[in-house]
């Protein structure tokens, strides 16, 4: 019956599960991703609007993060196809698809300890001269951009409230302080799409306030956001749209309040396991743990 077909301004034809979008910044098909006899994510097809806030959100153990993962190329699916902008990622590694505009944050902050808030910035800019290790050893190439970079940095610092621990060593923030700084070290590169893996996690209640402020903003300046969370009353008041995963599979998607009362999404959370974390302990960042030893080592160099 044509009464029943729900339909919104983001969506071509009818909302449900894999329902086209107007104007999608990512299109994923047939994305597979197995860990022995377990299928984590296996997601048909899904397409995330773009210039819009949209909460990726299942319980635990669904494949949201995974989803992440193979999405901003730091794991490799078994079989699929995706784009960004148009343009295929498929086996595009981490760093070039960051440099695309695609750029995603940890569940696990990856907030490097040893170096200072500022340097940890200073590591997120990326199309700097600076960032190729064997340009780095040639200061003067860096040099010219360096400037315009701790500009930026300071910016933003002040921006999300860290400009007093500037020069402290990210490991002395609290774990809230952390998620805003990846969440600032995230926007030096001037993503088109940011992907924040549950950043509200871990967060007192005062500074998740102020992040969901923040991601509001991001969206004001124009960029989309994907972000992942497993509390679904968090994201009724922040999401235009939201998309649910379980079992690895995209289960329910629309507008929050209808996504909220659909059967299938409170049969999904009830028939999780709640209290299991299954965790992200495996979660990596080869990228940045290079670029963090590289700059240790130049910083230890430059003592001597
Ligand atoms: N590296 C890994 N090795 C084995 N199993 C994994 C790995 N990463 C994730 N998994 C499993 O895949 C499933 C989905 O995990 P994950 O993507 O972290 O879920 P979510 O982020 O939705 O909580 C879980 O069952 C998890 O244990
Ligand atoms: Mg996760």
């Amino acid at each position: 019956m044509s009464d029943t077909m729900l339909t919104h301004p983001l969506v071509v034809g009818e909302v449900g599960p894999g329902c086209k979008k107007v104007d999608p910044i990512v299109v994923a098909d047939g994305v597979t991703r197995t860990f022995g006899g377990l299928t984590a994510v296996d997601v048909a097809h899904v397409e995330i609007p773009r210039g819009q806030i949209t909460a990726l959100i299942g319980p635990n153990g669904a494949g949201k993060t995974t989803f992440f993962n193979l999405l901003t190329g730091f794991d490799k699916p078994n079989a699929g196809k995706w784009s960004f902008e148009g343009h295929s990622l498929a086996r595009v590694p981490a760093y070039r698809v960051a440099r695309k505009g695609m750029v995603r944050t940890f569940q696990l902050t990856k907030s490097l300890g040893r170096l200072t808030v500022l340097q940890n910035m200073l590591l997120g800019a990326t199309k700097q001269p600076g960032e190729n290790m064997f340009t780095a050893l040639f200061k003067p190439l860096w040099n010219r951009n360096e400037d315009e970079i701790t500009v930026r940095a300071k910016d933003l610092l002040t921006r999300f409230k860290l400009d007093a621990k500037m020069d402290d060593y990210a490991a002395s923030l609290s774990g809230g302080q952390r998620k805003l700084l990846e969440m600032a070290r995230a926007l030096m590169s001037k993503p088109v799409l940011i992907m924040l893996d549950e950043p509200m996690a871990g967060v007192n209640p005062a500074l998740t306030q102020s992040l969901l402020g923040h991601i509001k903003e991001l969206k004001s300046e124009g960029m989309s956001v994907l972000f992942v969370e497993h509390d679904m009353h968090m994201v009724r008041h922040i999401s235009d749209w939201v998309i649910v995963m379980a079992e690895g599979k995209v289960v329910a998607e629309g507008p929050p309040d209808q996504v909220m009362n659909d059967q299938a999404v409170i049969d999904a959370y009830l028939g999780a396991h709640h209290d299991e974390d299954l965790g992200d302990m495996t979660e990596s960042n080869p990228v940045l743990e290079a670029k963090e030893a590289a700059a240790a080592h130049a910083a230890e160099e430059g003592r001597h």
